[in-house]
């Protein structure tokens, strides 16, 4: 069985879309399944942001092939690690846990990163590219953490 590992955001077009491409490209998909998802339904079937497509190939990852879905109650069902990218995000996930066994699955991304700091990757989607950049570089760092203590 492989270890399966969701990112989520809120559009699921902009960080969670860059988290699932760069956590996947540094882990053994033999191993391990990596998807992504957003807590709202407003981009639901649509490519990741254009923006988020350019900084990811700029560093050698291609996330053309994901498409936006909405979380689900029963992805807790599915998958071993839930991962959103900010506080708000966290909340929503967390109010549709349905016992302590689905809030444990549940962290922040960059906690991984500086445990217990609550830190938030800033949501880049109102902002220029270089909010962009800035949001991979925090994500590579996570990332890296991460899949080493997998
Ligand atoms: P994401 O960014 O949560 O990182 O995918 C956003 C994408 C879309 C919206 C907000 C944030 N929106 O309001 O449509």
């Amino acid at each position: 069985m492989k270890i399966k590992i969701l990112m989520v955001c809120l559009g699921n077009i902009c960080r969670s879309p860059l988290a699932e491409g760069i956590l996947a490209s540094k882990l053994n998909p033999d191993r391990f399944l990596v998807n992504s998802c957003g807590t709202s339904s407003y981009h639901i079937g649509e490519n990741p942001d254009r923006r988020s497509i350019e900084i990811a190939k700029k560093y050698g990852i291609d996330i053309t092939n994901q498409r936006a879905a909405q979380f689900k109650i029963s992805d807790f069902d599915i998958y071993d690690f839930i991962y959103p990218m900010d506080s708000s995000n966290y909340d929503d996930i967390i109010k549709l846990a349905r016992n302590d066994d689905d809030k444990k699955k549940v962290k922040l991304i960059l906690n991984e990163l500086q445990p217990d700091a609550d830190l938030d990757v800033p949501d880049p989607y109102y902002g220029g590219e270089q909010g962009f950049e800035e949001v991979y570089k925090i994500l590579d760092k996570a990332c890296d953490c991460l899949a080493q203590k997998l």
